[in-house]
């Protein structure tokens, strides 16, 4: 089975994903740790974010290993970065089978991103696109960021998170949107136990749609 998750930037996809697996017993993939994985290697290598060859051969080279324990990977400038390399078509191409293998797993998957229920994993039994407003989920990175001990300010967040959803929204490649047959979960008066447990209800009733 694969549970797909997509929605815009601090929605709380990634620790929704993290538990939803752990309940289920399945894999994790938290995919936007791939596109800020490629923007990083242009970083460290002081290549301009706009060189669509150097990022496609980022991509196609990528070691995709211990991606997850990087903190490196997971500050605001690296969030902005990836979203500039994401909306390359070859980057997308580059890193597509890695993603589609990943959702193969047995028992099951779990794949967090904004494309994964469009085209990473057209098929998955199950698709949730998670929602919150602007303003909450830049409260949220706020303090996300504030509790690991990084700088940062409320109004810069959201103009932040503004942009990205634009950018990720009106690409031509894979934009962030819902699937036709995902269900929606807005997330705004919902801490992560909330949204765990909503999610887990339309997971459930959706699995027992499909088994009768
Ligand atoms: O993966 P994504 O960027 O969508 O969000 P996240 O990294 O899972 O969540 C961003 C922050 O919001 C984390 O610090 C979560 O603990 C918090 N949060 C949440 O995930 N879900 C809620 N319903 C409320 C807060
Ligand atoms: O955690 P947050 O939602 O802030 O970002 P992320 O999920 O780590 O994704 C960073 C950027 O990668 C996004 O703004 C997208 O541009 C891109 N991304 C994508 O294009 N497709 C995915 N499946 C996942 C991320």
């Amino acid at each position: 089975m694969i549970i797909a998750i997509d929605g815009p930037a601090a929605s709380g996809k990634g620790t929704l994903g993290k538990r939803l697996a752990e309940h289920f017993g399945f894999a994790h993939l938290d995919t936007g740790l791939l596109y800020r994985a490629v923007a990083r290697v242009l970083m460290d290598r002081d290549i301009p974010l706009t060189d669509r060859d150097a990022a496609a051969q980022a991509a196609q080279n990528l070691d995709v290993s211990h991606l997850e324990d990087d903190s490196r990977l997971r500050g605001a400038a690296m969030g902005e970065a990836a979203s500039v390399v994401s909306a390359y078509q070859p980057v997308r191409d580059a890193l597509l089978a890695f993603q589609r293998q990943f959702g193969g797993q047995e028992p099951g998957a779990v794949l967090d991103g904004r494309d994964i229920g469009t085209v990473v994993c057209p098929d998955a039994e199950v698709k949730l696109f998670i929602t919150a407003t602007p303003e909450e989920r830049a409260r949220r990175r706020h303090r996300e960021l504030l509790s690991r001990g990084e700088q940062a300010e409320y109004e810069t967040i959201l103009v932040d998170i503004r942009r990205r959803d634009e950018r990720d929204m009106s690409r031509s490649t894979a934009p962030l949107k819902a699937a036709a047959d995902a269900m929606t979960l807005d997330t705004t008066h919902l801490d992560a136990d909330g949204a765990f447990r909503a999610a887990l209800d339309l997971v459930e009733r959706r699995r027992s749609a499909i088994n009768g």
